[in-house]
């Protein structure tokens, strides 16, 4: 059957249909602690709730779940969902957020997180002094990463995590770590540059807190790379893989490898001493490859057959939207796809133009 086949739905303002107006998001799912991370759909959320909201499911899967933005919008829309990335601190913060009905940093365990008084490695002040942050960030580091590790509950060690890359990132003046040594000529005098990691903590130990929420359903994250996930039945499948850029790289290691690291201290993670930000090694996902991507689609696509499938795409991805509808209409007995007009803010002045694309929801049933 040829693409053309399939119905395209062009993204309709809401104020032009006033009388057929899409239910507003979950108040909750607004909340959401955005990070700036690459491919982060937290900007679209009311787009894709409006899609979500026309399929028939209980169950969700999220498999590509970074900041965790559309998993929480699922679980606020009261599903059951799984959520998962193959970052350990993309997984992280889904254990926190997603998997977390209850838990939440009690003072006790702020004070816990917060004590000075237990001797702590110097690892991150080593490696990373005169690469990012200021002494004192590097130390605080240092000593938290020790005592997190001393809390007894997996989700108030994964919420502490969370509270702790969100920091990192607002400190951090491009939200990327590419970037090392002087970068006072980003400095445009933002609170975020001027707070310590430590003070930022505080901070974003109050916002996740206040993201925990039972939707009543027994919610999972993972750690694991999307072709190794087990077979489960479920309902529905949202898939928002990296895509080959036409230009540049989509490698989300050499963007938050600190992240990475922090969120094991660097265990098994060894740093390449011979980069200039102490990178970590790659990894490998076929999703960033334009001699890859095709046969990665179309196992993914075999892998979730027995699933409705939501594919998060833009227009300046490789492989084409018409390719893409092929490929999952071997499976899928209609294709619909959704589409917007939108404006990433990602990167510098000089990328801005390129970052105005076309998204799509591209819906198999
Ligand atoms: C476009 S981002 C997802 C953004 C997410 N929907 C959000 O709103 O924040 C793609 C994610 O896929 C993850 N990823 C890339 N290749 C993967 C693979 N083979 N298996 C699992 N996760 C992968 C990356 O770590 C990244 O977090």
């Amino acid at each position: 059957m040829p693409a053309t086949a399939s119905v395209v739905v062009p993204f309709t303002p809401k104020d032009s249909e006033p009388d057929d107006a899409p239910a507003a998001i979950p108040e909750r799912a607004s909340r959401y602690p955005e990070m700036r991370y690459m491919g982060s759909k937290k900007r679209l959320l009311p787009w894709i709730h409006e899609v979500l909201e026309t399929l028939d499911f209980e169950t969700a899967l999220d498999p590509f779940s970074g900041t965790g933005s559309v998993a929480y919008l699922m679980k606020t829309m009261g599903r059951r969902v799984v959520a998962s990335d193959f970052l350990n601190f993309s997984s992280l913060v889904a254990k926190a957020t997603i998997e977390n009905n209850r838990t939440h940093l009690d003072g006790k365990a702020v004070k816990q997180l917060l004590d000075r008084s237990r001797s702590a490695h110097s690892f991150i002040e080593d490696t990373f002094n005169g690469v990012f942050y200021t002494r004192e960030d590097l130390q605080f580091l240092d000593s938290i990463s020790g005592n997190i590790r001393l809390l007894q509950h997996p989700h108030q060690q994964a919420l502490a995590f969370s509270a702790l890359f969100r920091s990192c990132l607002k400190r951090q003046p491009r939200g990327v770590f590419t970037l090392s040594g002087d970068l006072s000529r980003y400095d445009d005098g933002r609170r975020d540059l001027r707070l310590t990691i430590e003070e930022h903590f505080l901070e974003q130990v109050e916002v996740y807190n206040a993201a925990v929420c039972d939707n009543g359903r027994r919610n999972l994250a993972y750690r694991s790379d999307v072709f190794e996930l087990p077979k489960k039945a479920i309902d529905l499948v949202y898939l928002d893989p990296p895509y080959v850029p036409r230009a540049d790289d989509n490698c989300y290691i050499k963007r938050y490898h600190f992240l990475e690291g922090l969120s094991c201290y660097w265990q098994g993670m060894p740093v390449d001493q011979t980069t200039k930000v102490k990178k970590i090694a790659k990894k490998h996902t076929p999703f960033n490859y334009r001699r890859n991507a095709v046969d990665a689609f179309e196992r993914m696509f075999a892998k979730f057959s027995n699933s409705q499938i939501v594919l998060s795409y833009s227009s300046n991805g490789y492989p084409d939207l018409d390719q893409l509808i092929s490929l999952l209409r071997r499976h899928k007995d209609t294709v619909k796809v959704f589409e917007k007009p939108h404006r990433y803010h990602f990167g510098t002045h000089k990328n801005v133009s390129r970052a105005a694309v076309t998204e799509y929801l591209i819906v198999g049933r």
